[in-house]
């Protein structure tokens, strides 16, 4: 699915020389190269602020509770997602709510998040899935002044045209929360992550919170947590963040390849990119047929593929207290029945991206 030591051969040189500053300088707990790569991110998101952490899961967390998203409230979000999402909304103690999403381009529909609703919502986390940004404009007129914590964990650099005007992935949202995990376009040497904001005292809170909640060391306003992001990641990801441009047009350009070559395959249905995004290709996601014959016709063949996710959050047993059941959602569950994740990596060659073709059209008689 991924060859993450193909990517690291192109930039061995300038990571390692990278690590070893921070490893000269013996250095490690957030300091200067945490804050030179939030001020890299904060650029590229056009936010004011930008905030590293643990990982995308934690920035989640922080997030929520940043907006004092807890006991007794609900938190509306799509069940066809990364456990984390989720997770997170259960974690702080508000009561995850699942609404279904649009079959064409996997995202949460706003309509529906705002027919969910009610007193005790108290934000909502569209998720920005597979490298396309949900439509977040329409989230938000949908859910007048509702915060919106955008889960961009799969969409660092990732644009959408909002009133003709170009809006990066975390820009518009209350809190944008990414994540570093090395399958990430923008993917660390372990766990990391990060929140973006516009808002000066959000930043300030989610600040505190990644240190135990407190604004002084040793005195603490609230209850936070241990979530920093550790200065070699930083590192890391200060040196590849230069090249996530050029990485990020590689895989829009094998999605092209991969559109044109399975376009009319009976019983494959390539991505679908709203015309308002422009996708970063995180994951090349096609819905099919006969699913699981084909997972062995490729296996068989040596090549990689992901089910990116086969049971939507509504209907995992540690949700069950939620009291959803199959046909709740069911685009989610259609969804997770017939969708399959190809290989989509830059660094991935002609040959591979013909073979994978191949395969895929040999299944299908074509
Ligand atoms: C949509 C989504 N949300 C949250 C996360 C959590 O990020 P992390 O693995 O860095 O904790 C991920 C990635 O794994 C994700 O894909």
């Amino acid at each position: 699915m991924l060859d993450l030591r193909a990517q690291h051969a192109t930039i061995h040189d300038e990571v390692v020389s990278a690590m070893m500053e921070v490893v000269d300088s013996q250095l490690f707990i957030l300091g200067a190269p945490v804050e030179r790569l939030e001020r890299q991110v904060a650029e590229l998101s056009h936010t004011k602020y930008a905030i590293g952490c643990a990982s995308g899961t934690d920035a989640l967390l922080l997030a929520l509770r940043a907006i004092d998203a807890g006991p007794g409230s609900e938190v509306i979000t799509s069940p066809f997602t990364f456990f984390a999402t989720g997770g997170t909304i259960h974690n702080v103690g508000a009561k995850p709510v699942y609404v279904d999403i649009d079959p064409k381009t996997f995202n949460i529909v706003p309509e529906a998040a705002a027919a969910a609703r009610t007193s005790r919502t108290k934000a909502v986390v569209p998720v920005d899935l597979f490298g396309q940004m949900a439509p977040i404009e329409q989230v938000m007129t949908a859910l007048p002044g509702l915060p919106v914590i955008e889960d961009a964990a799969q969409t660092i650099g990732a644009r959408r045209s909002i009133d003709g005007v170009w809006r990066m992935a975390g820009e518009v949202a209350t809190i944008g929360t990414f994540s570093f995990f090395p399958s990430k376009n923008l993917g660390g040497y372990g766990d990391g992550g990060m929140m973006v904001t516009q808002d000066e005292g959000l930043a300030t809170r989610l600040k505190r919170l990644r240190m135990h909640g407190g604004a002084k060391e040793y005195f603490h306003d609230e209850v936070g947590y241990n979530s920093r992001l550790d200065a070699l990641q930083a590192a890391v990801l200060s040196a590849k963040l230069p090249h996530l441009a050029r990485w990020s047009d590689a895989r829009r350009k094998n999605a092209k390849f991969y559109d044109a070559a399975l376009a009319g395959v009976p019983g494959v249905t390539t991505p679908y990119v709203d015309p308002a995004n422009e996708s970063i290709f995180n994951q090349y996601t096609i819905r099919v047929d006969r699913r699981d014959d084909l997972r062995n016709h490729l296996k068989s063949r040596g090549i990689g593929n992901a089910i990116y996710y086969p049971l939507p959050l509504h209907l995992q047993p540690c949700f069950e207290y939620l009291g959803y059941k199959e046909g709740s959602c069911p685009e989610a569950e259609s969804a997770a029945r017939e969708v399959l994740s190809i290989p989509i990596y830059p660094e991935l060659t002609d040959a591979q991206k013909n073979e994978i073709v191949d395969a895929i059209r040999g299944f299908y008689g074509r």
